[in-house]
């Protein structure tokens, strides 16, 4: 995939991720979508978390773009068997029983799962509102026709640029004519037309172009969301982390863009959060409303969970949906304020953002049990500021965003996203690997 959870998430979660879909929380229009009516959901333990609302199945990692901020795990190679359809029926009725009202479908892309449609109709049997997180590729009139038949309700789609040559290059595919055709489908099946492209030092610069290409494809949601960190885009954040100059450029002209089409686009644009002093309050929460299943069957509280050590993440395969919701070890170990250290344990903020990202957390610092260094009053803060100013230089050296696709090719090493590759994600400084 490519950019993350859907709009309408309600939840702040990171992007570049499967699909490249969105950022999510603080994007879009966050509240969870009422789902239809389904039995009542059985009660929750008294005095513990409420239940999971928002259900992510990736149902892949297969996925036939290579891009290279995509949050699937960097060893992909070492993924066990996808769940068969059976599993995944049984995932979606377990959750819903717990109440889980939401539903995104995601990857890898999951359109090359045969028996999505299957899925679809399951799930809106069940009462879920579904979102379809797709790149577009294995879409054809048939497909949508079978799915809008099994109940869909909303479809995701990315692109990478507005460019025809950074697309394919950051995807390390020919999709763009593609995926304009699929944009084309998706209105004419009466869905929402809802646009996702992740952002980057690569076509930040493009912003202006991509939200005319959206308004074009008559776009009515467009989240432009800043690469977060993790996965391959880990591996590649010197070479995708833009500057501040860039950034606030960007952001400029998306307000122009607002201004001058009014009503008829909502844009959402969502800041790396690099350049915050306050992270992220992502997931709402590790345990609090969002479970993701991946495709060998593994539940986690958050996309990226799986790099976290010492976090034994519970499989479907072995465990029902409420044990592991309520009881499992990995979706208690942050739940509360108990695993927080300073500054965060006597922060008076840490009930508005739960002191920022585990995942970042361990990604920069080593300890997922550390304040998100994003956050100023961490004292691992100045690794996040070094990140920028290195991303400062680059643009000052005029790289590689203005020598194009190209350039970036001959002057700097990037990680695609390939199912043939497995390259562990080490905390601390990404490494560049030639
Ligand atoms: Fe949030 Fe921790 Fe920073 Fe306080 S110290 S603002 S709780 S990340
Ligand atoms: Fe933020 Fe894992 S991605 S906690």
């Amino acid at each position: 995939m490519s950019g993350g959870p859907p709009i309408g998430q309600g939840l702040s979660a990171p992007n570049g991720s499967p699909v490249e879909a969105g950022a999510g929380a603080r994007a879009a229009d966050t509240q969870v979508q009422a789902a239809r009516p389904g039995p009542p959901p059985q009660s929750a333990p008294a005095g513990g978390p409420g239940p999971p609302l928002w259900l992510l199945l990736e149902l892949t990692y297969r996925c036939p773009l290579h891009c290279v901020y995509c949050y699937n795990p960097t060893e992909l190679a070492s993924s066990a068997a996808e769940l068969p359809t059976a599993d995944w029926i049984r995932v979606l009725g377990e959750a819903r029983a717990l109440g889980a009202v939401q539903l995104g479908l995601s990857g890898g892309e999951p359109l090359v799962r045969d028996d999505l449609e299957t899925i679809v109709g399951a799930a809106h049997g069940l009462g879920y509102y579904i979102n379809l997180i797709t790149s577009g590729v294995g879409m054809t009139e048939t497909r949508i026709r079978a799915l809008k038949a099994a109940g869909l309700d909303h479809i995701q789609l990315s692109f990478q640029d507005s460019t025809r040559e950074l697309n394919d290059f950051l995807s390390s595919t020919h999709t763009f004519e593609l995926k304009a055709k699929v944009a084309a489908l998706i209105r004419r099946y009466d869905y929402p037309m809802v646009l996702n492209v992740v952002l980057h030092r690569l076509n930040i610069d493009h912003v202006d172009e991509i939200l005319g290409m959206a308004e074009a494809m008559g776009a009515q949601y467009v989240e432009l969301a800043n690469t977060q960190y993790y996965g391959w885009a880990w591996l590649n954040r010197e070479q995708l982390l833009p500057s501040r100059a860039q950034l606030e450029r960007a952001e400029a002209a998306t307000q122009r863009f607002r201004e001058r089409v009014g009503g008829r686009m909502q844009i959402y644009f969502v800041v790396p959060d690099y350049f915050e002093t306050r992270p992220k309050a992502c997931m709402s929460g590790l345990g609090s409303v969002f479970l993701a299943v991946a495709p060998d069957g593994t539940a986690m509280p958050c996309h990226a969970a799986r790099m976290l050590p010492g976090l034994d993440l519970p499989n479907v395969r072995e465990s029902g949906i409420r044990a592991i919701w309520y009881d499992s070890p990995a979706f208690n170990r942050f739940r509360g304020e108990a695993w927080m250290k300073e500054p965060c344990r006597s922060c008076p903020e840490r009930s508005r953002d739960f002191g920022g990202c585990r995942c970042q957390a361990y990604l920069l610092t080593g300890d997922a049990d550390n304040a998100d260094p994003v956050c100023d009053l961490s004292p691992h803060h100045a690794l996040v500021t070094a990140a920028v100013a290195r991303a400062e230089r680059a643009a000052a050296a005029g790289a590689p965003a203005a020598q194009g696709a190209a350039g970036v090719a001959r002057e700097h090493v990037l990680h695609f996203r390939d199912h043939r590759t497995s390259i562990p994600v080490v905390a601390g400084e990404p490494v560049t690997r030639r």
